[in-house]
C-alpha cells in the first residue's frame, strides 16, 4: 500500500464515528414543523410517522431477501427472515399506540398544517402491501405527478408476491399447485382457490416430513394476522384522534378504514381452518 493511500485510509477511520455513520446530524435535521407558531406535539407527530418510514424500509429490504429464499426453495431461512418481519409489525403495532398520547384538542391544534398529506401517499407501505399481494390500481391516483414512485409501485404491482413466490417453492416441490394459481394474472388480487385450500388440507393432515412447510404456512398466517391487527389498532387510534372526521386524504376516514379490515393476503390459510380434520393420533 502506498504512503498515500495509508493516509486516506487513517483519515476516512478517523471521520468515522457513530455519528457520522449513522449520519446523525442529517436524520436529526430532517424534521420541519409547518405549524405557525411551532406546535409543540407536531415534532412527536413527525417523529413517528418518519420512523415508521424507516421501518417500512427495513420490511422491504427483509421482505426481499424472503422473496429470494423462497425461490431457492431455502425455507428454513425464509422463516428466520419472516420472524424478522412479524417482530417488526408488532413493533409498529406497539408504537402507534404511543399517539394515544396526543389529544383530539392537540392535534387540532397542528393538523391544518398536514394539507392534504395522508398515509394514502405512503409509498412504501403500498409496496409492501402489493408485495404481499394486495393489489388495487385504485391506489395508483395517490401518486399521480410523481414518476419515480409511481414507477417503483407499478414495478411492485407486476412482480410476483411473496405468496407467488411460496406457491411456486411448493410446486417445484411436488405439491399439486393448481396451474391457474401459478399463472394467475399478477396484477390482480390473488382470489381464494378450492383446489389450492385443498392442497393445505393434505400438507397439515399428513405432513410426513414437510412439517417445514407447516411451519411456513403457520408464520405467513402470523403476518397476515399481525399485519390485520395493525390496521386494527391504526383505525382505534384514528378514533381517538378525530373520530367521525374525514381524513386529510379525502376519504371518509374510519369508515373507509374498516372496509379494508377484512383484507387477507393468503385466504386459502384461512379458509382451511373451516374444513372437517379427520381424527388423527398427533402423529410423531
Ligand atoms: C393522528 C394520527 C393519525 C390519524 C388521524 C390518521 C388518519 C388516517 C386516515 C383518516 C386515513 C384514511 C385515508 C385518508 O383519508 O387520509 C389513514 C390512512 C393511513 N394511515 Fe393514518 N393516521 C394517523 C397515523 C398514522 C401513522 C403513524 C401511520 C404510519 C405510517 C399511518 C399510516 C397510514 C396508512 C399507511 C394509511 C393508508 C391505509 C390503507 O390504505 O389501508 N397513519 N390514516
Amino acid at each position: 500500500m502506498t504512503d498515500r493511500m495509508a493516509d486516506y485510509d487513517r483519515l476516512k477511520l478517523e471521520e468515522l464515528n457513530y455519528n457520522t455513520y449513522l449520519k446523525v446530524p442529517e436524520l436529526t435535521s430532517l424534521q420541519n414543523l409547518r405549524s405557525q407558531p411551532p406546535h409543540h406535539d407536531e415534532m412527536f407527530f413527525i417523529v413517528i410517522h418518519q420512523s415508521f418510514e424507516l421501518w417500512f424500509k427495513e420490511m422491504l429490504h427483509e421482505a426481499g431477501l424472503m422473496a429470494a429464499c423462497f425461490q431457492r426453495g431455502d425455507i428454513a431461512h425464509s422463516l428466520k427472515v419472516l420472524k424478522r418481519i412479524q417482530g417488526i409489525v408488532t413493533c409498529l403495532t406497539q408504537q402507534i399506540q404511543l399517539l394515544g398520547t396526543l389529544t383530539p384538542e392537540e392535534f387540532a391544534g397542528f393538523r391544518e398544517a398536514l394539507g392534504t398529506g395522508s398515509g394514502f401517499q405512503s409509498v412504501q407501505f403500498r409496496e409492501m402491501e402489493f408485495l404481499c399481494g394486495q393489489r388495487d390500481p385504485w391506489f395508483f391516483q395517490f401518486f399521480e405527478g410523481r414518476p419515480q414512485e409511481l414507477a417503483r409501485l407499478r414495478a411492485r404491482f407486476e412482480a410476483p408476491s411473496l405468496y407467488d413466490h411460496f406457491l411456486q417453492a411448493m410446486a417445484r416441490e411436488g405439491f399439486a399447485i393448481p396451474q391457474e394459481v401459478l399463472s394467475r394474472d399478477l396484477a390482480e388480487t390473488h382470489k381464494l382457490n378450492p383446489e389450492l385450500v385443498e392442497v393445505f388440507r393434505g400438507l397439515y393432515e399428513n405432513p410426513g416430513t414437510n412439517y417445514h412447510w407447516v411451519l411456513a404456512c403457520e408464520a405467513l398466517l402470523d403476518l397476515d394476522t399481525m399485519w390485520s391487527t395493525f390496521r386494527a389498532v391504526h383505525i382505534l387510534m384514528v378514533s381517538r384522534t378525530i373520530g367521525g372526521k374525514k381524513g386529510t386524504g379525502g376519504s371518509s376516514g374510519v369508515p373507509f378504514l374498516e372496509s379494508r379490515l377484512p383484507l387477507r393476503f393468503f385466504p386459502e390459510l384461512w379458509e382451511v381452518r373451516n374444513v372437517e380434520w379427520h381424527q388423527s393420533g398427533g402423529e410423531q
